[in-house]
């Protein structure tokens, strides 16, 4: 090769290194617009579930005629992710309320639904850094919440996904330059001073658990501390530090009456990591608990899925909550769902030993999803109940009863 090309190649090689040294991008930089997260899962094994018997079920006449919030009175709450027309459904409310003590808004309390474009555009540059937010699509939730006694997890704060590039850019305009650290960080302070004081001062003590942040460590792909910088506009403008600014101003505004989480997936393979990461935040007092996903496969193993992870982060110093409960199954009929009722008795099993003993340091469980076919993963059946001529319960619901014609399958 001639000596003026290696000089070339050496050139660019040099040139796409200092680039990719992590520095600040230019100003030219351009926010990435992230509204899917990939739908995120455990870690999953071959499925080596046996093929059960399905030979005439029974249930247990005790355990149906409970409900899932009384079966775990004594042990931590059960929650549901709900959309939020779920609120003018009154098939569905009334099976919310007879069964959940919690619920998570699936969508409505994330900042794409949140942030008001138009009145924050229009403002500017009086609210570059006080953006408009709108609470139209939450007040029904938060009021139903209200009336019929049940808790609020506050999903989300602080998250790369579901949260409008246009919020990152210099004059709110999509297409514009990246905004400046500064600046973006006097939004995030805003946001969640806006979001907490709005629940706070309105219903005040219905939301006991926020998730400040979402899903911000990545192995593999994120930076080299594990920190999320794909598609990442909060890392692209504040830095790797945008987590330890959102749990500060997060306490910083709150009134006391909600625990402070970080929630994230497939913890199983990243506890360490999460903890590691964590450790300034924990260090400066400005969260309380780690939210575990658990978007889960019949193939996983539940004990270390849920259970070894949960122990984890108590011995870690934190207190757990299971955010996003589903146990997805490739697999139709009978059998399919028969495996499924094993493998949710194994996971509540687990959880509800090692809360009794001490173990895991629990207070809520959510499932992601009422019925199949509203779930994210409406193909693989993977939530509680089903739309059968109205709101069944399924195989899955006994199990996570507990049901004792029911074997558990770890
Ligand atoms: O609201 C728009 C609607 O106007 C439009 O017509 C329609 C078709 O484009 O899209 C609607 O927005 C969808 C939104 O759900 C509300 O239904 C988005 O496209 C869709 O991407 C979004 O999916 C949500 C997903 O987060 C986005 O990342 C799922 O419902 C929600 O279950 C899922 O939940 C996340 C958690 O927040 C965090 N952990 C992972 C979990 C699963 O991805």
């Amino acid at each position: 090769m001639k000596n003026g090309m290696k000089k070339l190649i050496a050139l660019l090689l040099v040139v796409s290194f200092l680039s990719a040294c992590g520095k600040k991008p230019e100003p030219t930089a351009k926010p990435t617009e992230v509204t899917e997260t990939p739908a995120p899962t455990e870690e999953t094994t071959p499925d080596a579930t046996p093929t059960p018997t399905t030979a005439g079920r029974t249930h247990s006449a005790e355990i149906d005629a409970m409900t899932l919030k009384d079966r775990y009175k004594d042990s931590f709450k059960i929650g549901v992710a709900l959309p939020a027309n779920t609120f003018r459904v009154s098939m569905r409310t009334e099976v919310v309320k007879e069964q959940f003590n919690s619920f998570t808004f699936e969508n409505e309390m994330k900042p794409d639904s949140l942030l008001n474009r138009d009145a924050t555009q229009k403002g500017y540059p009086e609210t570059n850094t006080e953006p408009v937010l709108n609470f139209g699509g939450i007040k029904s939730g938060l009021e139903f919440a209200k009336e019929n006694g049940l808790g609020v997890r506050g999903h989300t704060l602080c998250w790369y996904s579901q949260t409008p590039a246009w919020f990152f850019t210099v004059d709110y305009q999509a297409g514009s330059p990246l905004c400046s650290r500064e600046v973006m960080i006097a939004r995030l302070e805003s946001y969640i001073k806006q979001v907490m004081t709005y629940c706070q001062e309105n219903y005040p003590g219905l939301i006991y658990a926020w998730d400040v942040v979402n899903e911000a460590v990545d192995i593999g792909t994120g930076d080299e501390n594990g920190i999320r910088k794909s598609k990442n506009n909060w890392y692209a403008t504040i830095g790797p530090d945008y987590i330890e600014f959102a749990f500060a101003f997060a306490r910083k505004y709150s009134d006391g009456t909600a625990d402070l989480y970080y929630n994230d997936y497939g913890c199983a393979g990243k506890k360490a990591d999460i903890v590691r990461i964590l450790a300034p935040v924990k260090e400066a007092g400005n969260i309380d608990g780690i939210g575990i996903q658990c978007h889960l496969s019949v193939g996983d193993n539940m004990r270390n899925a849920v259970y070894r992870t949960a122990k984890y982060f108590t011995d870690a110093g934190y207190k757990v909550q299971i955010t996003e409960l589903d146990i997805g199954t490739s697999q139709k009929g009978d059998r399919a769902d028969l495996v499924q009722g094993m493998k949710y008795k194994s996971l509540f099993q687990f959880i509800e030993e090692a809360k009794r003993n001490g173990e895991i340091n629990i207070d809520s469980v959510t499932v992601w999803g009422l019925y199949d076919t509203i779930s994210w993963r409406s193909g693989e059946n993977p939530l509680l109940f089903r739309m059968d001529g109205g709101i069944v319960k399924k195989e899955a619901w006994y199990g996570a009863m507990q049901d004792p014609n029911i074997t558990s399958m770890e």
